[in-house]
């Protein structure tokens, strides 16, 4: 069987995990033998089986001496759940091709080592560029120590997110807008500048989608704010959610500890290192929401991953409208932060450019 292709099926499998799983990888499982696929499993739900348990244990058949594809290298460690190598080994899988090695310090080569040395062949690398891809976020939280960080906004074709009087809905149309939720359903956390909050009170859930809720309450909310003045906005979106409030402002984080229920604070001395205590916390991945005094912060500090901006075919105009990005922007073009173009999706007249920062 083609290798390439089992490992695809594996990585769609795995994204059936998006967000459901995280902190934990999205992984796929693919058991296969000379005439054909035998059986299949993924990552389903933080804190519930791996996706090479749910493979061997749906099997109609015996596994024994069957090969198996995964996207990402077996856990050797006792977490929420066992450890998966003894059951590949119990399991009697002869082949194991992986993807990727797990960055995590815990796993990180351990798990292949223990099934090459009961005798199991292991294959590594096998698009391994893709499966690094898939679980950017993961990859992040234990190589860079902070999360991924995605920006999305709605604009016009002359970049401006809202008119002069701060009315920005709707930009961009229905379509987008679900994709836009749909982005939210796949982040651990949803953030937006303190002003966003008060005009618009955006809820930063992905509420238009109908999904499962993932086990933790992912996407956690996040308002940045130095003034501290978020009053009512805290009370405005719904209130069972947590609210993490950010601050730079060490009296607005006083104030907050002492008067918030649900909402938890985070002071911080830098975006660098607001995006460091929240991988301390568990978090993987950030979707900026908005406005662009938010998104001009991130990138001044250079710590945006990867953009989809949204554009509608319409012209909104007036220097005082609000741009997509504010803060201190470059001097000289040459200076511009660049974006390779991953894709351009057409949403129904508004056109969505995915890039990646290099
Ligand atoms: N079309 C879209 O996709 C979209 C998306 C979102 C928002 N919008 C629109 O954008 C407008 C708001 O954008 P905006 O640029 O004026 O404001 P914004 O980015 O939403 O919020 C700015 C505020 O966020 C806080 N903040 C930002 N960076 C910070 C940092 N590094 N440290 C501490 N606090 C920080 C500050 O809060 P304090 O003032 O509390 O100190 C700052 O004044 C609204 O009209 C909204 O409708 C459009």
């Amino acid at each position: 069987m083609n290798i390439k292709k089992l490992m695809v099926r594996a990585l769609l499998l795995a994204e059936k995990g998006r967000g459901r799983v995280s902190p934990n990888p999205m992984v796929g499982a693919v058991i296969y033998n000379n005439g054909g696929i035998i059986s299949e499993g993924y990552h389903e739900y933080f804190g519930g089986s791996h996706a090479e348990i749910n493979a061997i244990k749906r099997a109609k058949k015996s596994v024994k001496g069957a090969r198996m594809v995964l996207n990402l290298e077996p856990c050797v460690h006792q977490g929420k759940t066992p450890p998966c190598v003894p059951e590949i080994v119990k399991a009697g899988i002869k082949e194991v091709t992986i993807g990727m090695k797990d960055p995590n310090p815990l796993v990180k080569g351990r798990g292949i080592k223990y099934l090459t040395s009961r005798g199991i062949k292991v294959k590594t690398g096998v698009l391994g560029k893709e499966c690094r891809f898939l679980n950017r976020a993961f990859v992040s939280s234990f190589e860079r120590k902070r999360p991924w960080v995605v920006l999305k906004e709605g604009l016009s074709l002359d970049g401006k997110i809202a008119s002069k009087t701060g009315n920005s809905k709707w930009i961009t149309n229905e379509k987008s807008r679900i994709f836009a939720h749909l982005l939210r359903y796949g982040s651990d956390v949803v953030m937006a500048g303190a002003q966003t909050l008060r005009i618009d009170k955006p809820s930063l859930k992905p509420y238009l989608l109908n999904k499962k809720p993932h086990p933790l309450g992912f996407p956690a909310r996040c308002v940045l704010t130095h003034s501290g003045r978020i009053g009512g906005c805290a009370q405005s979106v719904d209130n069972s959610e947590a609210l993490i409030i950010a601050t730079d402002n060490k009296n607005a984080a006083k104030k907050y500890l002492s008067t918030t229920g649900k909402a938890s604070v985070i002071c911080f001395k830098s975006i660098n290192n607001l995006l460091e205590q929240l991988c301390i916390k568990g978090y993987n991945s950030v979707l900026l929401e908005g406005g662009g005094k938010l998104a001009g912060s991130f990138f001044d500090a250079d710590l945006i991953d990867e953009v989809y901006f949204i554009f509608a075919p319409v012209v909104i105009g007036g220097e005082r409208a609000v741009s997509a990005v504010a803060g201190e922007g470059c001097r000289f073009v040459k200076e511009a932060v660049s974006f390779k173009k991953w894709e351009v999706l057409d949403a129904d007249g508004n056109f969505i450019f995915h890039g990646l920062r290099n």
